[in-house]
Order: C-alpha cells, then structure tokens, then sequence
C-alpha cells in the first residue's frame, strides 16, 4: 500500500515540475507554485511607488515586447513594490520575494538592490514565457555569497567603454555583483592619472604585439595604443555599474606586472632600464623596486584610484613578481637587512604590508592575488585565490576573508570546448559542466572558517581575445554556471537540468545578439583502451542519436553513420565527427590517430602530472593521440619541477628499433624543453637496462619531436625517464622558478 501510495505522490510531483519548469538563471533559493496564473497583458501598470531607476532598467529591458502606464495612486496597478517585513533573520541585503498571482506582482525587498535583483528574475520569466502566461507563484530568494565577480584584462587587449558597459550588463542580467577591473600590467597602463601624465603619454602604448598562439617572436608590427580610460570615462563606468548594483574594484598590479609604468617611470626600477611596456605575454623581471619615491608614486596613483572608485576593496595585484631583480639591487638588500626580513619574499610581504597600511589609512581595505600570503599576509588583506584553492584556505583558516577564483574551474581565458574546433585561448580545459561543479566553500574548513569565503569570481585575461565578440564568446554560457555557483543553487548532479536551461538562454542572447559559444553541442571524444589496441568513444550532452561520424577523413553530413558503440582505432586513423539536430549544430570534430606499438598498453607513472595539467592521467601518453601545441590542458600531461618516469608494459615481448615522445618548449609560459632523455628495456619490470641516452642539444634540434633510434630490441617493457629542466635560469621569465615539462604520447615502432 505504501509503495503504491509513493507511485503516486511521485507522480503528482512530477506533474507539477514538467508545468512548471522556470527557465531562470540563476535558480532561486525557493520557489512555491500556486494554482492560477498571470497573464502577461500589452500594457502594465505599475504602481507609482516603485523604485524609480531599477524600473527605468526594468522598463527599457523589455521595451520591445511590452509597454507600460505609470498609475496614479488609488488605480488599479499590476506592479507594486513593497518594503519586506522585517523578520530578517538570515536574510541578506540582496534578498527579494516576488509574488505573481492572476491580478499582480508583488515584489519585496530591504534595499533597491533586492528590488534590482527581482527585476532581473522577472525579465527572465517574462521574456521565457512567450506564450503570454507565467504559473501563480512566490519566489524567496537571495544569494548565497555576497561577492559574485567578473573580472577583464583591458591591459593587453583594451576594450572602450561602451564594451565595458555591456560587459557590465551582462553581469547584472545573471545577478553578479562585482566587476573586478583589471587596469594596469607589463602591456599597457590604462587609467588615467592625473599627477603622472606620462602613465597616459607613455605607458598606454606598446610597440606591437604577439601574434597567433604559443608561438614565440612572432609579432604583428603594429603600433598599438594609447589606449586608456579617462578619469570622466572612469567615472562615466562606475555611475553605469551602480545604476545596476555592481560595485567596481579596480586592480592596480605591484609590486610585479609593472613595465608599463616603468616604462615612463624607470626610476622606480632596481636598474636603470631603459624599459618598454612588453610585447610579449608572460611575467618579467623588471618590476617595482621598493624604495621610497616608488611608495610615494604608488601612494600618489592610489589616491587618485580611491577617490573614483567607492569600493570597500582596493586590488593591489600582488601574484607573479620574480625576485630576480631584487637579489641584485643593493637598495632591496639593505632594506632586507635594515627590517630584519628573511629575504626576497619577506620583502614582498614588506612591499604588501606598507601599501595595506597607507590603504587602509584611507578607510579601505586591500585584496589581492595568492602571492600576498607570501612572507605574511597583511592584517587586513582579503586573498584572491587563484593557483588553486590553498591561497583561500589558508586566508580563513587565519581569519582573512578570501574570494576564491582558481584556475582549474574559474579561468575563462582557458578553452570551454575540443581547442581543435575553438579559437586560440590561453590553454587550459574548463568546460560548462566543470565550472558548474565549482563548490566555493573548500572542503577543509569548518562551519565558522567557511565565513570568510566572501564568494566566487571569474577572470578574464585577454592575451589571445581580440574583440569584443570573442569576449562574449568566451564568457559565455560559462557566465551562466559562475551565477548559480555564486547564488547557491548550483548542483552537479543536476547539470542536465541546467543545461536545458542554458539551451532556453541561448534564445536570449541570441535576440540580444550576444555572441556565445556553442560548445556544449559539440562531440565529446574519449580514448578508451581495448584488447590490443584503443576505441574512440564519442558523447554529446544533446541527444546521443543526433551523432554522424566519418572514417575515412570526409566531412560528416547529415547521412553519415549514426554513432552506436566506441569506434575501434586499429591504424593510424582520423575520425570526424558533428551533431545534428534538423541540421548541423556544432563544430565538426576531427581526431587524428597515429598508433603504435605501446597504444593502449598499460603504463605507469613514478610522479604524478600537476592537477590542472593531468587531463586523461598516464593513459593520456598512450592513447594514441599526438598532442598538438593548441591543446596544452587536453592531451598533454604537465609536470612541474618534476622528471617524467615512465614505465610501459607491451603485454609480450615486443619488437621496436624507434622510441618516439613529445615535449614542449614556450619560456614565457615557464614552459621548458627536457633537458635530457634516456629509455630502458626490461623483460621482467624490475631490472632495466639502459639503451639510449640523449642530451638537450638533440632535444632542441628535434624542436620537442623526439624521435630516438634504439637498434633493433625486443622486450616486455619499456622505461623512459625524460628530465625536466630544473629551475629557470636567471634571464627568462619565472628564473628561479620550477620548469614546467610538457609531455605526450610515447610510442615504439
Ligand atoms: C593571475 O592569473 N596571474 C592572477
Ligand atoms: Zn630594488
């Protein structure tokens, strides 16, 4: 009896969600559905009480579906607004209740933000119900974290106000509340500042540009700038973002990223310069030297900062800054004895401590990237983490409050789709769905250190974007999944629900003629191994019947076979792939394949590939697929300061006269060849035998493409050990640093 029962209450309850599935980004805290429902009219009438600018927005938003009466008092009105009760007991500033019944819409709030926030959340029910009716409901919602941020790189691609205001407005549509605004850096200084007009005069411009991706040396020749914001442009933006309660934080990078100002200003350097503002991306070692006149220059830009931005918090940069130049001026080292620091770090922690002070003299207060933990956190600093999640463990864990933005799940600039079918970006692989399993609250802290984990945000750096367009492309869908992780209603398990909702959003970004990516139809491909060799497996998110392959190289249609079962790879092979639905949807997708005798075969790592570069683990080596230099975060495995070891077990004894691997060079990225490689045979696994041994010389002749002949050898395993770089010599970017060593693919012929 009980079991029927549940049948049927399981029954009703999905009754009522298939009625009343709410295409809203990002889902609400609560929602309650009522019987009846509102119809939306040609005209509505609003209450003369409502909040005058939020209505302005609300009422241009939707001009072109919908006209609208101010009502005098007394009238029959279909919009009202009202002042929530106060049992605000966890209720935040930003909650709302929007209240939709067959004759009206209630909105409540403490504050025009909350108000702000229902409009946005009423836009999306109106311009998703096209049929002219929205279900009876009550919506109680507010956000889980208060700092809910997008943050643009205007440094090395400059983008004007008007972009940046339709930047903006793409945040308020999806409920983020913060625009982090990244304006100074090595390419290009890009707020004005009054008292140093050679920052504007000079460090606006750069000579040209790297062009195309990961290629080093290759420049456009194009003069590129002065480009910048003027301080009435400056403030012209933040009136704009206030208008939709978005609180701009600008970013003024120390004491590294700094070679545009010294390039007016060299005499805030260790050396003498003279200094250009970079042509090239990637972190340098010319950076701000910590002596007085450059506090006095830093205190000066700071104050102009503070009085146009109104923001709690100001970024003071802080990440990437070699010590290199530091090590070497006599001024840095005396000041290292003189405060008794412990060296090059402490001084960084110096450099942090003294700029916190003078901000915080100002009645605000700093953030800033990871590196500010170095040497000791500054009292009152927030930590933006970005290397990972350790920079924002260990600022609550110390009770600092902390904004967690890591690589791995919150870098925009990284590739949302197979980078063979997507323009060049940064690297990385951070799909829809893994932004949409971001949990902001890291697993090791308690209840009461979770608190200082302000929220979540975004960045976009735009070495590789070019316009506009490209910005929106990148930013989304994936904006969509940062809202509902930073509201609090995101859930992994329910990311096909989510995805369906992404797919009704599309339709608006499309009537706004927002450029968006379209990645999320594409064709997922997976090597798996099999018996003797690999199979190809291929999956969409959309439909499973709507894949078409190829296997002989020609462009799949329509008509080409239907996808069923893993596609055996049994030479070397290239398979295309697309999703249709009426007609073509996505990219087509190409795989090719250059097998040999260790594809598929079981091997074994000594060290592990660093997290954000470990995509398919070991099997990744053997999987039959040539990495190629667009897919660093897909297809290469990434080894920090460690050696590759590893051992591949051919099932028999094998015969193999060529040992073949890959490895990547790009020293701006702290990317660097191995500096020797040596291969082993063994029969039983334990004792090897060493076969061949070469140098860097022949390493960087091949131009990474190591192709080693061996002899004729016949063996069960094979061991090679390809020897990263070690730490970076003092001259390149990252001296001092680990070396990252790049590998893929080891094959035997
Ligand atoms: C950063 O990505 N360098 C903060
Ligand atoms: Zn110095």
């Amino acid at each position: 009896m009980l079991r029927i029962l549940s049948v049927f209450t399981l029954l009703i309850s999905s009754f009522f969600f298939s009625q009343a599935k709410l295409n809203l980004i990002p889902y609400p805290q609560k929602i309650e559905f009522q019987t009846g429902e509102f119809i939306i009219p040609k005209i509505l009438l609003l209450h003369p009480n409502l909040p005058k600018e939020e209505t302005e927005y609300f009422k241009k938003r939707l001009s072109s579906s919908l006209k609208f009466k101010n009502t005098k008092k007394g009238n029959s009105q279909l919009l009202y607004f009202q002042l929530a009760k106060s049992d605000s007991k966890n209720k935040n500033d930003e909650f709302y209740s929007l209240k939709i019944s067959s004759d009206k819409i209630v909105i409540e709030s403490y504050t025009n933000q909350g108000y702000f926030l229902a409009i946005q959340t009423l836009i999306q029910l109106f311009e998703t119900h096209k049929n002219g009716k929205i279900p009876s409901l009550k919506i109680d919602d507010q956000p889980k974290f208060s700092w809910r941020g997008m943050h643009l790189d205007v440094c090395r691609h400059f983008f004007t106000v008007e972009e940046v205001k339709k930047y903006i407005d793409y945040l308020a549509m999806y409920k983020l509340n913060t625009f982090h605004w990244h304006l100074t850096d090595d390419q290009g200084w890009r707020i004005e500042i009054k008292k140093y007009p050679k920052l504007t005069d000079i460090s606006s411009k750069r000579k040209q540009s790297m062009i195309g991706a990961y290629v080093e040396n290759t420049f456009d020749g194009k003069p590129y700038g002065p480009y910048f914001y003027t301080q009435d442009q400056i403030k012209e933006v933040i009136q704009y973002a206030q208008d939709r309660h978005i609180t701009v934080v600008p970013e003024i990078e120390m004491p590294g990223h700094a070679l545009a100002a010294l390039s007016a200003y060299p005499e805030l350097a260790c050396t003498t310069g003279p200094f250009e503002a970079a042509t090239k991306w990637g972190v340098f070692d010319d950076v701000f030297c910590p002596k007085d006149e450059t506090f006095t220059f830093l205190e000066n830009v700071l104050d102009e900062v503070m009085q146009l931005f109104p923001s709690q918090y100001i970024h003071i940069g802080g990440d990437e800054c070699p010590k290199t130049r530091w090590k070497e001026c006599a001024h840095c080292q005396g000041l290292i004895k003189k405060n008794n620091l412990k060296d090059e770090h402490g001084l960084q922690s110096y450099f942090i401590q003294r700029i916190e002070k003078y901000v915080n003299s100002k009645g605000r207060k700093i953030i800033g990237w990871d590196e500010i933990l170095e040497g000791g956190l500054a009292p009152n600093a927030a930590v933006m983490s970005w290397t990972g999640i350790k920079g924002g463990i260990e600022a609550a864990k110390t009770s600092h409050f902390a904004v967690m933005t890591p690589g791995a799940y919150c870098y925009f600039d990284h590739y949302q789709g197979d980078p063979q079918t997507e323009p060049n970006a940064f690297g990385g692989f951070t799909p829809l769905d893994k932004v949409y399993s971001y949990n902001p609250i890291p697993a090791e802290l308690n209840a009461e250190q979770a608190k200082y984990i302000l929220g979540v945000q975004a960045n976009l750096w735009t070495e590789y974007i070019l316009d506009f367009k490209q910005v929106e492309y990148m930013i989304f869908p994936r904006l969509f999944a940062l809202s509902e992780v930073g509201w609090g209603t995101s859930n992994p398990e329910n990311y096909k629900k989510f995805e369906d909702r992404v797919v009704e959003h599309f339709k608006i970004l499309d009537k706004m003629n927002i450029n968006y990516a379209k990645s999320i139809y594409n064709i997922n491909g997976k090597v798996i191994p099999r018996v003797g060799g690999v199979s190809y497996r291929l999956s969409t998110s959309q439909k499973p019947e709507g894949i078409r392959f190829t296997a002989d190289g020609s462009i799949p249609t329509a008509n080409s076979q239907t996808y069923d079962v893993p596609i055996p790879v049994s030479q070397t092979m290239t398979i295309k792939s697309a999703y249709f639905e009426g007609g073509l949807k996505s990219a087509v997708s190409t795989q090719e394949f250059t097998t040999s005798k260790t594809t598929g075969k079981n091997i074994t790592l000594e060290q592990q590939p660093s997290e954000n570069y470990s995509f398919g683990g070991a099997f990744t080596l053997v999987d039959g697929i040539i990495g190629n230099v667009k897919q660093l975060g897909k297809m290469w495995l990434g080894f920090q300061g460690k050696d590759v070891v590893a051992i591949i077990d051919l099932d028999e004894k094998t015969k193999f006269s060529e040992v073949y691997f890959n490895t990547l060079e790009n020293i701006g990225s702290w990317i660097h060849l191995a500096k020797s490689a040596q291969v082993f045979i063994s029969d039983d696994g334990i004792d090897f035998k060493q076969i061949k041994e070469i140098g860097k010389n022949e390493i960087q002749s091949s131009k990474g493409k190591v192709k080693l002949n061996v002899g004729n050898q016949t063996s069960k395993y094979i061991k090679i050990k390809i020897e990263n770089a070690g730490t970076i010599p003092v001259g390149n970017p990252g001296a001092d640093s680990k070396a990252w060593l790049f590998v893929d693919e080891i094959g035997a012929n």
